[in-house]
């Protein structure tokens, strides 16, 4: 199937991926890993036209849907990428390449025998901190108290990472989808904010 909108195909593009080949002009870049429908990024978009944005989600659908909204509203300073947050990690972005990374939500698989599926695991949260440059952003929300003692566990253990101040980190950001629906519930969000070194 063909690219919809603003989906970047990576079989047509040079790896590692370069702000200058994707958005015309040598911008920072920064990536959402599980970008859902997209409603965080378009808004973030706007709001930070100098910056390119990358967002990356496994479930087709969703990704079409951003990508297509994306073009509809005449967002450009953002692609959408079908394949894992892994895949892009490990082999499309280079080491120090991005000023901000964000993961908000991941899914939790709350049962015991599904926790080898969550994203934070410590190789990933060590890729996570080399693509960022120096003084790069990785900003976390989840709902999930477990599974916010693990991130906060993993994250605190990688030498590489710095805390910083989450209210400051977090001020004035656009809520994303699933943000919107948790509120309706009232469920408390766990947020980490965390510099590279
Ligand atoms: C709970 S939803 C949150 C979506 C969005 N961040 C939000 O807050 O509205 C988690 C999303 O991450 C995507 N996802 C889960 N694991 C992924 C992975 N390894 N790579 C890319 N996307 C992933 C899922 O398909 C889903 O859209």
């Amino acid at each position: 199937m063909g690219a919809v909108g603003q989906m970047l195909d990576l079989g047509a593009v040079r790896l590692p991926l370069d702000g200058e080949a994707l958005f015309g002009s040598p911008v920072p870049l920064e990536v959402e890993l599980g970008s859902g429908n997209g409603q965080f990024l378009l808004h973030w978009a706007v709001a930070h036209p100098a910056v390119g944005l990358i967002g990356v989600e496994r479930a087709r659908k969703y990704l079409e849907m951003a990508a297509a909204r994306a073009e509809r509203a005449g967002i450009l300073n953002v692609w959408f990428v079908h394949t894992t947050a892994e895949d892009l990690l490990f082999r499309c972005l280079a080491p120090g390449s991005v000023t901000a990374v964000h993961v908000y939500f991941p899914d939790p698989w709350p049962k015991n025998r599904h926790h080898k599926r969550r994203f934070f695991r410590s190789e990933n949260v060590a890729r996570v901190a080399e693509v960022l440059a120096p003084n790069g952003l990785l900003r976390v929300k989840t709902d999930h108290a477990d599974y916010a003692s693990l991130i906060g566990e993993l994250l605190a253990a990688e030498s590489a990472l710095q805390p910083t101040a989450a209210d400051a980190e977090f001020e004035g950001l656009p809520a994303t989808n699933f943000e919107v629906k948790y509120a309706r519930d009232a469920r408390p969000v766990h947020r980490f904010a965390f510099r590279r070194l």
